[in-house]
């Protein structure tokens, strides 16, 4: 189906386009009261991932309400580990926790992977389906997951923490180990992927959230060979895809060699710089400070106004990382407002 505003996937093809399309990471989700409203509802987070006419309506939500250049089909990135042996839960106000973890040789034998793993996610498939159905073509749908060695790091330590020390212990001890899981978690990631590109997804975006907390050394060893292997497997599918790796500063030039076609920013980076210090063709994504989006709707415009001119072309607007769940509407609406008036 042709898309009405196919602004993200020009830009991430590199076309010349009027202004940058935007959307933001997290946007569907607590920001908006219908979400609120609908969460209430349910016995949890779970329920609304694993039933597809719910994730349908609240991927919906931010395009109807906010009217944003793009949908990011609302799941987690923790359907991987699930899928492959680990449940999560999601507990209110805390965020995921693992029962079970990895910790030996055994623990990761024991796992499903590959295709019989991802074969498992049928309602992530059938939200995609229904939403690109509901979507009608009025914007492109964003299909995501988690970098492996974000999985990774889930997956040994068991739930969110400061430093994933356990996570980065098992890198030092037992090497061997952690590439045995991090393969494990790349046939798997791949297998869903090419499924959800399948039912629908236009774009795809790898989430490294916890890119910043390893050494460059380590990050070369652990990291990048698994995001090679994902984008080189994607490659078949002509579906653009970007690498979000946050805090991950030190590795641009091993992102940018990735066959991927669009670099997500956090906010620490200056864009402008990068863009010549790297000489790259790829587009960029980011990267305003979603704190900035707690001041008044003036300032926000303002800020917005400075982030895109820093970037300049090949530009995919939005946050530096998720919009913060209590950010007031009025920020969000000023930075989107800001960005679509926009023209080159
Ligand atoms: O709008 C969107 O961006 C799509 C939905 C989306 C969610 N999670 C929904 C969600 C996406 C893209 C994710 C990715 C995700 N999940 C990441 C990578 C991005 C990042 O933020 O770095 C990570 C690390 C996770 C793991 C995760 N899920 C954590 C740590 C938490 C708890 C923190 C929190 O925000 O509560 C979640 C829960 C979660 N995932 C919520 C949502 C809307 C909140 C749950 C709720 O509604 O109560």
């Amino acid at each position: 189906m042709r898309l009405e505003n196919d602004l993200l996937l020009r830009v991430a093809q590199g076309a010349e386009v009027e202004r940058p399309p935007v959307w933001l990471m997290r946007q569907a989700g607590r920001i908006l009261p219908e979400y609120r409203a609908l969460r209430a509802k349910l016995s949890g987070f779970k329920e609304l991932v694993e039933t597809p006419a719910l994730a349908a309506e609240v991927t919906l939500q931010p395009v109807d309400i906010l009217g944003v250049d793009a949908a990011i089909i609302f799941s987690d990135i923790l359907v991987i580990p699930e899928a492959m042996g680990l449940t999560y839960e999601m507990i209110e106000k805390k965020g995921p926790s693992f029962p079970k973890t990895i910790q030996s040789q055994k623990d990761i034998e024991d796992l499903i992977e590959g295709g019989d793993a991802a074969s498992e996610l049928t309602y992530v498939y059938d939200a995609l389906a229904l939403t690109k159905k509901e979507l009608a073509g009025r914007v492109p749908l964003i299909g995501f997951a988690g970098a492996p060695w974000t999985i990774f790091a889930y997956m040994v330590e068991g739930g969110g923490s400061k430093t994933f020390s356990k996570a980065r212990k098992m890198l030092f001890r037992e090497p061997e180990l952690a590439h045995a899981l991090l393969e494990k978690i790349t046939r798997t990631t791949i297998a869903y992927l090419k499924e959800k590109v399948k039912h629908g997804a236009d774009l795809i975006q790898l989430f490294d959230s916890w890119a910043g907390i390893l050494s460059p050394a380590l990050y070369k060893e652990f990291a990048i060979p698994y995001l090679r292997q994902i984008t080189e497997a994607l490659r078949e599918e002509e579906t653009p895809v970007t690498v979000f790796a946050k805090d991950a500063w030190f590795a641009l030039r091993e992102l940018d060699a990735l066959p991927c076609q669009v670099i997500g920013l956090d906010w620490t980076q200056n864009p402008a710089d990068l863009r010549k210090l790297l000489q790259t063709d790829k587009a960029f994504q980011g990267n305003l400070d979603p704190c900035q989006l707690y001041a008044p709707g003036e300032k926000v415009a303002e800020a917005t106004k400075k982030m895109l001119a820093t970037f300049g072309k090949k530009h995919i607007a939005n946050l530096g990382h998720g919009v913060y769940p209590d950010t007031p509407l009025e920020g969000v609406r000023a930075f989107i407002q800001t960005v679509q008036a926009h023209r080159y």
